[in-house]
């Protein structure tokens, strides 16, 4: 029984989401086939050109990229120059794309493809949520073709990353997210929960220094801006693989535990603004509506290997 998925890819292409592009290039059980591009790490005309250049630098540029939003639905853009440079990509730059570039919008390319795939669609949301969002607002029925999206964004038993409560993703577009997480999508969520544990070790990392491939050298490389800030963070020398989690679970789903929970996102509070705040950890049924797995553990030495090797498989 084949178990490919086909996957649509919606991404603020900073250097985590370009390792879980090209991770997703390569795995053998996703097929991807169609990218979006959002306003998030940096400003969509960035993030844009990165994914088209990242995927030209696997040679794939017959995967149509696609730009999106260049803006949150309602809060200003707020990006993360800190981690991934102004550029997103670390300052790393690769070869420009020859690709032409698509017209369509974001929004009507992805609800084009949910339907003629007619229901079998994965989305795999690494960025902020405005593009499906929007997409929802304009085609009411494009959550009835979509066989289910994987989220990366959010915490929920542990801190935020961009303020004391809320995780980039969802707070750069928490009124997006909220129209994600009540719109009846089925969800897998890939929280800082289990993104943080899902890491690369400096060791790993220096595996890919003399690999004779120009992706294993543009992932070695780029890496260093991550890495820069988690070590002056005081959290290591590492790199955490958030956009990459819900694409190898996707391939290897049995390297990843979770719970069913409700998970919902803050939007009014000026302090917590974007928390996703859940049921998860209390006992009580008339809390909230299950609307997500929430993903919480990994193994993550297994995800390491698998990525690793990709890289090295170019
Ligand atoms: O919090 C991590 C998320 O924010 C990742 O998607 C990273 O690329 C940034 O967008
Ligand atoms: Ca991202």
């Amino acid at each position: 029984m084949n178990n490919i998925r086909p996957v649509w890819i919606d991404t603020d292409t900073g250097v985590d989401d370009a390792f879980a592009l090209v991770s997703a290039l390569r795995l053998p059980n996703i097929d991807v086939v169609g990218i979006s591009t959002v306003a998030g790490n940096v400003e969509v005309e960035k993030t844009f050109k990165n994914a088209r250049n990242v995927i030209s630098l696997c040679q794939r540029e017959d995967i149509k990229v696609y730009k999106g939003a260049d803006k949150p639905l309602i809060v200003p853009l707020h990006t993360a120059y800190a981690v991934h440079g102004e550029d997103g990509l670390g300052g790393v730059v690769i070869p420009k794309s020859k690709a032409d570039i698509e017209k369509e919008n974001a929004y009507d390319a992805l609800y084009k493809k949910a339907k003629e795939l007619n229901g079998e669609l994965v989305v795999c949301a690494v960025g902020p949520l405005t593009n499906i969002a929007i997409t929802i607002f304009k085609y009411p029925d494009f959550v009835n073709y979509v066989k289910e999206i994987v989220i990366m964004g959010g915490s929920i038993g542990v801190g935020g990353n961009t303020t004391i409560a809320a995780e980039f993703n969802i707070y750069v577009d928490p009124h997006a997210a909220q129209t994600v997480f009540k719109s009846g999508l089925k969800i897998t969520l890939f929280p800082l929960d289990v993104t943080m544990k899902t890491v690369l070790t400096r060791d790993e990392l220096e595996s890919l220094k003399d690999v004779d491939n120009d992706v294993a050298r543009f992932c070695y490389t780029s890496s260093n801006a991550p890495t820069s800030l988690y070590k002056h963070l005081g959290l290591g020398d590492l790199m955490c693989l958030h956009d990459t989690c819900p694409l190898v679970y996707l391939n290897s789903p049995e390297l990843f535990f979770g719970k069913e929970a409700g998970v919902y996102v803050e939007t009014l509070s000026e302090i917590s603004l974007g928390r996703t705040v859940s049921d998860l950890y209390v006992h009580r049924d008339e809390l909230f509506d299950t609307n997500a797995m929430v993903m919480l553990d990994v193994k993550r030495d297994e995800v390491a290997k698998i990525v690793i090797d990709t890289f090295k498989a170019y």
